[in-house]
């Protein structure tokens, strides 16, 4: 296929565009809301280290899979299936992570608001305002959350709207070294403090003992859901690559940045929550259960921030949350971009239209759930931790086995000589047909109890 095929839907402009667009994709709240969350109810350092397993034992494998299924097809998940085999069947796996798509959108949009709204709360709160402080922040106020919502999912199609290297190229460029900044930063000031040595301890010492079925799946769970990975967002993101960038070196990248944040998130937060336990916050309730749940962040960080006090607390504040609307921005227009590059290759609509319909259509599941936000614990478990790595090893199979490996790395070796016969390429191959899904596989099963 030649590659102005693919230019014609939409290209990267450069290697590092495309780089920094699926780094934006895999960096959102995943690593700084849902990974410290898990991993303070998953036994914090045991939980790491699982995690750090599945990232890049795991992960990285399959995102190289993804982003070289996408590259050779130059289509959207489902026609990326269709185009590799006539059995009618396969282009189902797309169709699954569509699905996973629109399902795990629907609820990020409530929980990206939720960052939006913090911003204001930080600002009410420096000018005197609690009242209004407090209010703003009331995450069980749906009306609030769906407004938050509405004003999050405009954004997110507007930047679909304007195209692939304009808009999510773009969007990307300049954020994701501020993030580093303001995270370093703010670790700095909380290890400094009474209370955070422990959280510290929790969060870097492994308990093995604590190491269960459960941990290793919401492990894994997570570790999909950070990397963006089992529905196609990097089929999509690779269509748009040209054949002369280097996958395996792109995906490593990737996949290290995208750990990395979250595990300065980690360093962050849980010393945090640690420090706010000092200071008489009770963080967990008499069964060891985290009191916050998915709100955890909203209650841990602002209480940092107000306790930093003064206009290094409101600059802070601002800056942080400002950074992690931007960090979810980045992940919501890849996890809309699959079902809107869906519509336009295989129905043929043009990119605004599909952007706008396909994004209303979200919006209104996402306003049921932001009057019902118990729902985001159901629909994360069903599309996020289970879907994800299920569509995982639907993907590892049909490469292996359906379109084979020997043709993928023929498609690794564009843009990476020789590169089945170095180190990676024949530790990719061997996990990618076995390693992969036999692991995600038992894990899925152990987790239902059935092994
Ligand atoms: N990786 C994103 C995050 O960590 O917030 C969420 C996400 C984006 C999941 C895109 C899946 C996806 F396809």
């Amino acid at each position: 296929m030649a590659d102005s095929e693919i230019t014609g839907r939409g290209n990267w402009n450069s290697k590092l565009g495309f780089i920094l667009a699926a780094a934006g994709s895999a960096v959102g709240l995943g690593n700084i809301w849902r990974f410290p969350t898990e991993a303070a109810s998953n036994g914090g350092g045991a939980f790491l280290l699982i995690y750090l397993v599945c990232c890049f034992l795991i992960g990285y494998p399959v995102m190289m899979a993804e982003i070289g299924i996408g590259r050779r097809t130059g289509k959207n998940p489902v026609g990326a299936f269709k185009a590799l085999s006539s059995n009618k069947l396969y282009p189902l796996i797309g169709m699954w992570g569509v699905l996973c798509g629109v399902m795990i959108l629907s609820f990020y949009t409530v929980v990206a608001g939720w960052t939006v709204s913090y911003v204001f709360e930080e600002i009410f709160f420096a000018a005197g305002m609690t009242g209004w402080a407090t209010w703003i922040a009331d995450t069980s106020n749906g009306w609030l959350n769906a407004l938050f919502a509405v004003a999050f999912m405009a954004c997110t199609i507007s930047i679909i709207r304007s195209g692939v290297s304009n808009g999510i190229e773009k969007a990307t460029k300049t954020l994701m070294p501020l993030l580093f900044i303001v995270l370093f930063i703010l670790i700095g000031y909380v290890i400094t403090q009474p209370g955070s040595g422990e959280g510290l301890a929790v969060y870097l010492q492994p308990d093995f003992s604590e190491v269960t079925p459960g941990l290793v799946f919401a492990a894994m769970g997570q570790a999909f859901f950070s990397l963006s990975l089992g529905m196609g967002a990097l089929i999509t993101y690779g269509s748009y690559l040209s054949r002369k960038e280097n996958v395996p070196q792109a995906a490593a990248l990737v996949t290290f940045t995208d750990t990395l944040v979250a595990f300065l998130a980690g360093l962050l937060i849980i010393p945090a929550m640690y420090m706010a336990q000092a200071q008489g916050i009770s963080i967990f309730d008499s069964a060891g259960d985290l009191i916050a749940g998915p709100a955890l962040i909203f209650q841990v960080l602002p209480a940092l921030f107000h306790d930093l006090g003064g206009v290094l607390g409101v600059v802070f504040g601002v800056t942080f949350f400002m950074l992690l609307s931007v960090a979810a921005l980045t992940s919501t227009i890849s996890l809309l971009e699959v079902p809107v590059s869906y519509a336009i290759d295989e129905f043929k609509i043009k990119r605004k239209d599909a952007a706008l319909y396909i994004g209303l259509g979200i919006l209104a599941i996402s306003i049921v759930i932001a009057f019902n936000t118990g729902l985001i614990g159901t629909i994360d478990l069903i599309f996020s931790q289970v879907g994800l790595p299920l569509g995982g090893i639907m993907i590892c199979l049909f490469l292996s086995y359906v379109w084979k490996t020997d043709k993928a790395l023929d498609e690794l070796e564009l843009g990476n000589n020789n590169f089945r016969n170095s180190i990676v390429g024949k530790t990719w191959k061997v996990f990618i047909m076995f390693i992969c899904p036999v692991v995600i596989l038992y894990n899925l099963l152990s987790a239902l109890g059935l092994f």
